[in-house]
């Protein structure tokens, strides 16, 4: 496996490979971005992860300061699973302000009505990666349902030519999604946690059943999490396809909800076919 730092030397290591399959990260590796460079083994000949942890992503009163770094940790973990990790630093993919940007469909709804600019971030910084990789597959977790979707859209309006790929999210074993921010949990928020996947389980139990308001119910599973001693920014159903409000008969949704124990954020999704 090759640590490269610079655009330049990844162009270089990448020029005759015909079957590149990217992962995108910010590092701090766990089971969940380890799952998405299996699946990247599995679609390309050459799998790249690059470790970045972007600026432009981050709201000015969030954790971009205190996320966590840990490059050889997250080289160790990839060894023998992907061929390239490109990590570089903040001047070598920014070396002006960045002023052009992508601004991508629903910025400003679910999770970017709560994060002002963090699509747009994700976005410029994906496709400007997209661009430096040229890979023919890139893997994206539906751990960040929104993300992947408006990735899916950029791609697509832009006629990037790369192929999508969308990961099952990973969990620990009482079911919490795995994510760098959990570790800013503490002993007691961290038993409390499981709560948020239990309520999305229990909101499509009720939706399986014969609810059909699902404003209704959203409501309902935000209360229960407020009683419990959560700040919920969002519990939200919407369509699949374009993670609009679904439309009557509309039968591939997804439940959607963000919410802080302390001070961290959690998100998660749950996809429901009725
Ligand atoms: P990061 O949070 O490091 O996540 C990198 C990739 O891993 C994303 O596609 C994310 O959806 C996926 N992922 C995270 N937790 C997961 C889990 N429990 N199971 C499966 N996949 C999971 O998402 C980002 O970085 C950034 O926004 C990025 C796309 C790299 C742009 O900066």
């Amino acid at each position: 496996m090759q640590l490269v730092s610079t655009v330049a030397e990844l162009r270089r290591r990448l020029a005759a490979e015909t079957a590149v399959a990217f992962v995108p990260t910010m590092g701090n590796l766990h089971e969940g971005h380890l799952d998405l460079v299996r699946i990247a083994r599995e679609k390309g000949r050459c799998v790249v992860v690059s470790i970045f942890v972007n600026p432009l992503q981050f709201g000015a009163n969030e954790d971009f300061g205190r996320y966590p770094r840990t490059l050889q940790a997250d080289c160790e973990k990839l060894e023998g699973l992907a061929d390239v990790v490109f990590a570089p630093d903040e001047r070598e993919l920014y070396p002006q302000p960045q002023q052009v940007t992508v601004i991508p469909p629903l910025e400003d709804d679910l999770c970017g009505a709560f994060r002002p600019g963090h699509f747009r971030g994700v976005a410029t910084v994906v496709t400007k990666l997209l661009e430096i990789v040229r890979p023919q597959f890139a893997v994206f977790g539906k751990k960040d349902y929104q993300q992947l979707f408006v990735i899916r859209q950029v791609v697509a309006q832009l006629n990037m030519p790369v192929e999508i790929v969308g990961g099952e999210t990973a969990r620990a074993a009482d079911g919490l999604a795995l994510s760098s921010r959990n570790q800013y949990l503490s002993a007691d928020e961290r038993t409390k946690a499981v709560a948020l996947r239990q309520t999305l389980v229990a909101m499509r139990e009720v939706m399986l059943g014969d609810a059909t308001d699902y404003d209704e119910l959203a409501r309902e599973a935000a209360e229960n999490l407020t009683a419990q001693g959560w700040r919920v920014d969002y519990v939200a159903v919407r369509a699949q396809s374009d993670l609009l409000p679904p439309r009557a008969g509309e039968r591939e949704l997804v439940i959607l909800a963000a919410a802080w124990l302390g001070q961290t954020r959690l998100i998660d999704n749950l996809e429901v076919c009725i």
